[in-house]
């Protein structure tokens, strides 16, 4: 079976500083890439490389970026049949600084990703058929992200939310989704609180259920995950290792869990192979490129059991 993904895809222009700057702040950077990323068309690509027939519907600009964008994602062999390039909005864009500790800050220009309507609801209806899971962001426009998670939701389709940027999320929408993923941030903005450990986790993982979910995964960086799903809780310790850049790691964390959820895997196995995948997106730069590969995430499950 397949995933679909339906969200965003950016053109990301990505500096290197020592740290982040502060406001008023001059700061040399070190270095400087320019890379596709965008949050849905990073799980796309991961959910490819981890070896799932994947499908992408999301918007580009017609602009110099828009077309660059879609082709990369094409030629990691997702399946981009239904994505589309709008000619009256710009290619959305990220503009992010990484630091030392590999921390960083993004800000979005949106651009075509806020020109999703129901066209594109109804283009990705047609691929529902070749799914089992469907993965969704907040970082293109809302309305027509929640009547996918619905549509996908009637059709017995695994519903993954990455609550990404923070957003309020209307409370009908709740019951339409299997897994919310929300990291420390995300986690306040939906629960009022920011998870510090693993009871903090355990109490905003009990709220989301609460509001409808059936399975609450948060994501706590260089800690591990938390997760409360019908199968049981548990907490999960992230891999160990040399974190240069966290850019797109939750982007990979995700996709690390889909594929697992569309083979069928366990719950507290799908959030190892989840956390392997992200591990490994933050040893190398940029958002795209990071995205981890199947033999790679297999070898770190397997050497850190
Ligand atoms: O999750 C990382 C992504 O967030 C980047 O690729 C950037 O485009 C922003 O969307």
């Amino acid at each position: 079976m397949g995933i679909l993904v339906f969200g965003s895809i950016n053109m990301d222009l990505t500096t290197y500083v020592p740290k982040l700057p502060r406001p008023g702040e001059t700061l040399r950077g070190s270095s400087f890439i320019t890379v596709p990323g965008g949050k849905g068309s990073n799980q796309a690509v991961a959910c490819a490389r981890l070896g799932t027939k994947t499908y992408f519907v999301g918007r580009v600009g017609k602009d110099a970026f828009g077309p660059e964008v879609l082709e990369i994602v094409k030629k990691e062999g997702v399946d981009i049949s239904q994505a589309i390039i709008d000619p009256k909005s710009g290619t959305g864009l990220a503009v992010i600084s990484v630091d030392e500790n590999a921390e960083n800050s993004i800000i979005i220009i949106s651009g075509a990703n806020l020109a999703l309507d129901n066209s594109d609801v109804e283009r990705a209806k047609t691929l529902m058929e070749d799914a089992n899971v469907l993965m969704l962001q907040l970082e293109a426009s809302l309305e027509p992200t929640f009547e996918t998670a619905k549509a996908a939701n009637q059709k017995g389709i695994k519903v993954i939310l990455d609550p990404a940027p923070a957003y309020p999320i209307p409370q009908d929408v709740f019951p339409f989704i299997d897994f919310i993923t929300p990291n420390e941030v995300e986690t306040e903005a939906l629960v009022g609180f920011k998870p510090a450990n693993q009871e903090d986790a355990a109490r905003a993982a009990k709220a989301l259920k609460e509001k409808g979910v059936r399975t609450a995964i948060i994501k706590m960086g260089s800690l591990g995950a938390y997760y409360d799903s019908p199968e049981g809780s548990g907490f999960v310790r992230a891999f160990k290792v040399n974190a240069i850049d966290t850019v797109a790691a939750g982007d990979a964390f995700n996709a690390g869990l889909a594929v697992a959820i569309s083979e069928g895997k366990s719950v507290s196995d799908a959030v190892r192979w989840g956390a392997a995948a992200g591990a490994i997106a933050t040893t190398r730069k940029g958002a795209l490129p990071s995205m981890p590969h199947r033999d790679e995430m297999l070898k770190l499950l397997k050497e850190q059991a």
